[in-house]
C-alpha cells in the first residue's frame, strides 16, 4: 500500500527559536500519538539542522522548501540539495506556485533542481496545479500535464519512484476556497494515469499523491478519504499545533 504523508509547508514563518519550540511540541506529541501518516515538516532553511536534532527518526521527518539547481561553487545566497541532505532533512518541496509565480521557475529549471535533489539522496515533493483563470477556461488537465511531462517525465523509473506529487490549484492556496473532494480526487486520478501511461501499473500504484490549498481539520477528512489523495500539503494550518495534528489525524 501507498504511504499516506502529511506535509506542512511552514513558508516564510517563525524565526529560530519559535520553529524550534514549535517542531519541539509536535514532536512530543506525535511520540506519544503515533500517527498513521508520515508527517513532514517543510521549514525555512535556517530551521532545517535544528528541527531534523530535534524530531524523533520514524515519526517526523524533515524537508527544505526549495533548492538550488547547481551543485555548489559561486552561487551568492543559494542552498544545494547536498547541504539540505547534511542536515538531516530528507525531503524538498519542488515547484511550489510561489516559487513558480514570484521567482520565475519553470519547468525546466525545475527539472533541474528535482534530477539534482535526488542524485544527492533527497526526495521530492513536486508541486502542480492550475491558476484559477486555467480552471474556469478548462484547460487545468492540460496544464497540470505539461507541468509533469516537462518537470518530471525525464526521470528514470528509480529516480521516479523517490517522488511525492503535491496536486495544488492555485486559487486553493490560501485563499480559503478549497477544491472540493470530488474536484480533488478527478486530478488525482488523472495524474495517476498519466504516470502509469508513463512509468507503468506499479509505479503510478506506488506513487503517492498529495492535496494541497487551504486544506483545514474540517475538509481534510473527506479529501483525504477520496481514492487517489493520499495525503495534504499544507501551509496556513501547519503553522498551528491544533490544526495540523487533526489534519494528520485526519486518516
Ligand atoms: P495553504 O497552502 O494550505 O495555506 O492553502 C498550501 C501550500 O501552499 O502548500
Amino acid at each position: 500500500m501507498r504511504k499516506k504523508i502529511v506535509a506542512g509547508n511552514w513558508k516564510m514563518n517563525m524565526d529560530l527559536p519559535d520553529g524550534l519550540k514549535f517542531a519541539e511540541s509536535l514532536n512530543e506529541y506525535f511520540k506519544a500519538k503515533p500517527s498513521k501518516a508520515e508527517v513532514i515538516l517543510c521549514t525555512p532553511f535556517i530551521h532545517l539542522a535544528g528541527v531534523s536534532q530535534i524530531v524523533s527518526t520514524g515519526r517526523i521527518a524533515c524537508g527544505a522548501q526549495n533548492c538550488a539547481s547547481e551543485p555548489g561553487g559561486a552561487y551568492t545566497g543559494e542552498v544545494s540539495p547536498l547541504m539540505i541532505r547534511s542536515t538531516g532533512a530528507e525531503y524538498v518541496i519542488i515547484g511550489h506556485s510561489e516559487r513558480r509565480t514570484y521567482y520565475h521557475e519553470n519547468d525546466g529549471l525545475l527539472n533541474k533542481k528535482t534530477r539534482l535533489a535526488l542524485e544527492n539522496g533527497l526526495k521530492a515533493i513536486f508541486c502542480c496545479g492550475e491558476v484559477q483563470k486555467e480552471r474556469e477556461s478548462g484547460i487545468h488537465r492540460e496544464v497540470v500535464r505539461k507541468q509533469l511531462e516537462d518537470g518530471l517525465f525525464n526521470l528514470s523509473e528509480v529516480d521516479f519512484s523517490k517522488v511525492v506529487i503535491a496536486y495544488e490549484p492555485v486559487w486553493a492556496i490560501g485563499t480559503g476556497l478549497t477544491a472540493t473532494p470530488e474536484q480533488a480526487q478527478e486530478m488525482h486520478k488523472f495524474i495517476r494515469d498519466l504516470v502509469r501511461e508513463r512509468y507503468g501499473k506499479d509505479c503510478a500504484e506506488e506513487l503517492s499523491i498529495l492535496y494541497g490549498g487551504s486544506c483545514k481539520p474540517s475538509n481534510a477528512g473527506e479529501i483525504f478519504s477520496k481514492p487517489d489523495v493520499d495525503g495534504g500539503l499544507i501551509g496556513g494550518a501547519s503553522l498551528k499545533k491544533e490544526d495540523f495534528c487533526a489534519i494528520v489525524e485526519a486518516f
